[in-house]
C-alpha cells in the first residue's frame, strides 16, 4: 500500500477518527477533544442565528441545524460535533405539549402523574421527524472525516422532565411515583425507551458515527434505585442500538456513585463528570471501559496557567485508560470566552500527540 497523501486522505472516514477509535479502544495519533453544548450561547455567530428563533423551532430547521451544528467545529477544530437539537424534540414529535423557556430549561403543559397521563406518549418513528434526517445527512456530508455525535436523553431524565413539568433540584415528584407506583414507572421508562432508541437509531442511520446517551439527572439516585428502577431501561435504549455498530457514550452529572452500573448498562464509553477524578473513575469502573471528560467547566473562567495545569493533568490520567475522550465534566456555561475553547482543543491535540 504506501502511496501518495492522497491515497492517504481518502482512507480516512469517519470509522477511523480519533473520536471512534479512543471509544473503542484502540490506538489514537492524538486524543480526540470535543465539549458537551459546544454549539450554544458561548459563540457570538450562534446567537447571531438564532436571534428570533425560539429553541425548538430552530432545532427543526435543518438549515440552521446544519449551521449551529458545525460553527464549533470551524471555529474550534474539534474532533467532533455533535447534533445541534434538544432531549425533548423527540417528545415534542410525538405529541407532548412542551416548550423550551429561554434560562428554565423545558416545561411540560401537563406533567405526567397518572396511568391517564401516558396517552400523550407513543412510539417514536422516522416519518415524525424527516427534518431529523434531512439535517444529518446534510451536516454529515459537510464534515467528512469528522464524526457526528448523535444524541438522545435517557428515559430517567426525561422522565424527571414530564412528571415534574420542567427542571427540578430535588426530583421529588418523579422519586414519589418510581417507588409510589412502580408499574406506571416502569410502564412510562420503557415508552420512553422506545423514543430514545428510536431517536437514536434516526440519526445512526442518516450518518451518525456515535451516540451519547444523556442522563443528566440520574446522580439524583442512589445505586439501589438506579438498579431497581433505572437501569433496564437504559439498557434497552443502549442494546437497542447495539447493532449499529458505533460507539456508545453514556454520561450523567454527579454519577460517581453509578459510573459501573451506567457502563453495566451497555456503553462503550463512560462519561465523567468533574466531581470524580479520571484515576478514581477508571478504578470504579475496572479498566472495563474508555472513558470522556472531565474538565469543570467552571474552571474555564479561570486564569489560563490554571486551565492549562489542569488539562495536562486530565491527559496525563487519561493515559491509563482504555480510551480517552477529552471533554468537560458538563456542558459549556454560556458567559465562556470562547476562544479559551479553542486554546484547549489545540493544547490537547498538541501534548497528548504520539
Ligand atoms: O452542543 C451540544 O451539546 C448540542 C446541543 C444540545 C442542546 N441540548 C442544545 C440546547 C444537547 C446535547 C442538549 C441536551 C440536553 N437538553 C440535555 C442533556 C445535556 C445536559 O446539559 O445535561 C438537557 C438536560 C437538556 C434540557 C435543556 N434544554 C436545558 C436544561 C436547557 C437550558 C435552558 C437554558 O436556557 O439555560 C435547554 C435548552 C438548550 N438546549 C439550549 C441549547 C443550546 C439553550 C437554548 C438557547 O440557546 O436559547
Amino acid at each position: 500500500m504506501g502511496g501518495s497523501p492522497s491515497c492517504e486522505d481518502a482512507r480516512v472516514t469517519p470509522a477511523d477518527s480519533a473520536l471512534v477509535r479512543a471509544a473503542r479502544g484502540l490506538p489514537v495519533a492524538h486524543a480526540p477533544v470535543w465539549f458537551m453544548r459546544q454549539a450554544g450561547r458561548s459563540l457570538p455567530e450562534y446567537r447571531a442565528v438564532r436571534e428570533g428563533v425560539a429553541m425548538l423551532e430552530s432545532c427543526r430547521r435543518p438549515e440552521l441545524v446544519t449551521e449551529i451544528t458545525l460553527q464549533p467545529v470551524r471555529r474550534h477544530d474539534v474532533d467532533a460535533a455533535i447534533f445541534f437539537s434538544d432531549i425533548v424534540v423527540p417528545l415534542q414529535a410525538v405529541g407532548v405539549d412542551l416548550d423550551i423557556v429561554p434560562g428554565v430549561g423545558p416545561v411540560v403543559a401537563r406533567p405526567i402523574r397518572s396511568r391517564a397521563d401516558l396517552a400523550q406518549l407513543r412510539d417514536l418513528t422516522a416519518e415524525d421527524v424527516p427534518d431529523i434526517t434531512e439535517s444529518v445527512r446534510a451536516i454529515v456530508a459537510e464534515l467528512g472525516a469528522r464524526p457526528l455525535i448523535g444524541f438522545a436523553g435517557a428515559p430517567f431524565t426525561l422522565a424527571s422532565y414530564l412528571v415534574e413539568g420542567g427542571p427540578s433540584k430535588n426530583h421529588e415528584h418523579t422519586k414519589a411515583l418510581m417507588h409510589g407506583d412502580p408499574e406506571l414507572w416502569s410502564d412510562l421508562c420503557a415508552q420512553l425507551a422506545q423514543i430514545s432508541g428510536a431517536f437514536l437509531r434516526i440519526q445512526v442511520e442518516a450518518g451518525a458515527s456515535a451516540i451519547q446517551l444523556f442522563d443528566s439527572w440520574v446522580g439524583a439516585l442512589p445505586r439501589r434505585d438506579y438498579t431497581r428502577f433505572v437501569m433496564e431501561h437504559s439498557a434497552a435504549v443502549l442494546s437497542g442500538v447495539a447493532d449499529l455498530d458505533v460507539p456508545r457514550i453514556h454520561f450523567g452529572v454527579g454519577t460517581g456513585e453509578l459510573l459501573d452500573l451506567m457502563g453495566a448498562a451497555g456503553a462503550d464509553v463512560v462519561g465523567v463528570d468533574y466531581r470524580v477524578s479520571l484515576t478514581d473513575a477508571l478504578a470504579r469502573l475496572g479498566g472495563s471501559y474508555a472513558v470522556q471528560g472531565n474538565l469543570d467547566p467552571a474552571l474555564l473562567f479561570a486564569p489560563w496557567p490554571v486551565i492549562e495545569a489542569r488539562v495536562r493533568e486530565i491527559v496525563e490520567e487519561g493515559r491509563a485508560a482504555p480510551g480517552h475522550i477529552v471533554n468537560l465534566g458538563h456542558g459549556v456555561l454560556p458567559a465562556t470566552d470562547p476562544d479559551v475553547l479553542t486554546r484547549v482543543v489545540a493544547l490537547v491535540h498538541e501534548i497528548s500527540a504520539r
